[in-house]
């Protein structure tokens, strides 16, 4: 007896299980609309370079309107016989248009036509995601509008460093987002040349014009070498490694917005549309979104590995591995999609709760830089002496139990006799920040002005 794990499957006999690991019609029908696009720009030129004629044009044209609006209605039968979409496609238009059909497939092959597919498919892709991220800058920019001077604690390494404003935060995303948006246009750029014309590897001996396939698609012009236009999937995998950053930038500010929303910080409020309570514990309010966008970002990532390791030991031309380019980055891009759409909404309907924020910025010893700058600006100490003279001071007030300012001048002159009541301007959260004026710094000042910056920006890109 076989096994009852997998027997059942092998008595289905090796034409079937050949059938389900050759077929990509489960997930390659979702480029029915650039296939059909493709075919009929591929069909004008045959007629209009005398090719085929155009009585057959005519026929073929009118039959993929009709596959198209079959398919679109949720009327077309997909099989899994017929492999892909292409010959899905194909033999649709055959039963509907009869021998003329057979013309269509003259001076092409599937490896250009998927080629081509797929880069229809990825370059409206990276448009979609363009614009998306492009709303997700502006839902940045209008917090960072309205919370230009709110005051919360900067990090590094996760430990209070020195003051900052939220709107600076925001703006730190809008700056990712806006490299971002130049890694997609970037790849779009490349990406667009058009493979259809490469036929199977070499080329065809019939007289096409491939400068009018391109033009039909919105392609810059052809591929310039037959194999290469078969056997590139890099616009695929540009596309990836640019999600891939995107994705990885998302999941920061995911972690960020998982920690703010945490009851120890509490920086910010999630509205209830972008949380979930417990079954167990009614006080939770779960940022469950946001979790989610962190460990989306591993699929995208995981796409790009896979696509790399897929392509890295084929030799020129097509291989068959190649149908494996599909589903993992459809999954990809439509994971970055959903990310980005979550995100925007977050960070648009997020509350901060400033004083909260505002008193976290002050604790740690927040401005002990602030003093030590001090002390180099109005006492001329060299910057490490003055490191190390506000480092006894942090130790002092650490003793007593208080802040910086909670030190008395006594205290202070004790360490470094030149201290002046002064001092005291310089060791408030709000000085902190409003003396950060330095190109790219975090004062409110400035963070208003790069604000007005990226609202000029944008309203242009
Ligand atoms: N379904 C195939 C793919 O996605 C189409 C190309 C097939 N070409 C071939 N020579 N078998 O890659």
């Amino acid at each position: 007896m076989s096994n009852k794990m997998w027997g059942g499957r092998f008595g289905e006999g090796p034409d079937r299980i050949m059938e389900e690991i050759n077929a990509s019609i489960g997930f390659d029908q979702r480029l029915f609309a650039q296939d059909i696009q493709g075919s009929k720009a591929h069909c004008t030129m045959l007629a209009e370079k005398g090719i085929i004629s155009r009585t057959d044009a005519d026929q073929i044209i009118d039959g993929l309107d009709k596959v198209l609006a079959e398919i679109e209605a949720g009327e077309f039968a997909f099989s899994r016989e017929l492999e892909d979409i292409h010959m899905n496609v194909e033999s649709r238009l055959t039963e509907l248009v009869g021998a003329a059909a057979g013309r269509l497939h003259t001076a092409r092959s599937r490896n250009d036509q998927v080629a081509t597919d797929f880069k229809l498919y990825v370059r409206d892709t990276l448009d979609h995601l363009d614009e998306q991220l492009k709303d997700f800058q502006l839902a940045l920019l209008e917090k960072a509008e309205a919370h230009a001077d709110a005051i919360m604690p900067g990090f590094t390494h996760l430990q209070t460093a020195q003051p900052v404003t939220f709107g600076h935060h925001c703006l730190a995303y809008v700056e990712m987002a806006a490299r971002d948006r130049g890694r997609m246009q970037d790849a779009r750029k490349r990406l667009n040349l058009n493979p259809l014309g490469s036929a199977a590897l070499a080329g065809t001996s019939f007289p096409i014009d491939r400068e009018m396939t391109a033009k039909a698609l919105g392609f810059d012009g052809p591929t310039r070498n037959s194999l290469d236009a078969v056997s590139d999937r890099d616009f695929v995998l540009e596309a990836l490694s640019a999600s891939s950053i995107a994705a990885m930038h998302l999941s920061r500010l995911a972690e960020e917005i998982v920690v703010w929303s945490t009851p120890g910080f509490d920086f910010i409020r999630l509205p209830d549309s972008f949380t979930t309570g417990s079954s167990i514990m009614p006080q939770k309010r779960n940022p469950d979104a946001a979790e989610l966008i962190r460990a989306k970002s591993g699929r995208v990532i995981g796409a790009l590995t896979s696509l790399l390791i897929v392509m890295k030991g084929l030799p020129l031309a097509y291989s068959k591995d190649m149908q494996e380019d599909k589903e993992a980055a459809f999954d990809a891009l439509d994971a970055l999609s959903l990310s980005l759409a979550a995100m925007t909404g977050m960070v648009r309907t997020l509350t901060i709760n400033e004083p909260s924020m505002k008193a976290a910025a002050a604790r740690g010893f927040s401005t002990a830089t602030d003093l030590a700058d001090w002390l180099v600006r109005e006492l001329n100490l060299p910057f490490r002496q003055a490191h190390h003279v506000t480092g006894s001071l942090v130790a002092k007030a650490e003793a007593r139990g208080c802040d910086l300012d909670g030190l008395s001048l006594e205290d202070m002159q004790a360490v470094e006799p030149g201290i002046t009541k002064d001092v005291y301007s310089v060791l408030g959260v709000e000085n902190s920040v409003a003396s950060r004026t330095s190109f790219g710094g975090t004062a409110p000042e400035n963070v208003r002005q790069m604000a007005a910056f990226w609202r000029k920006e944008l309203e242009q890109s």
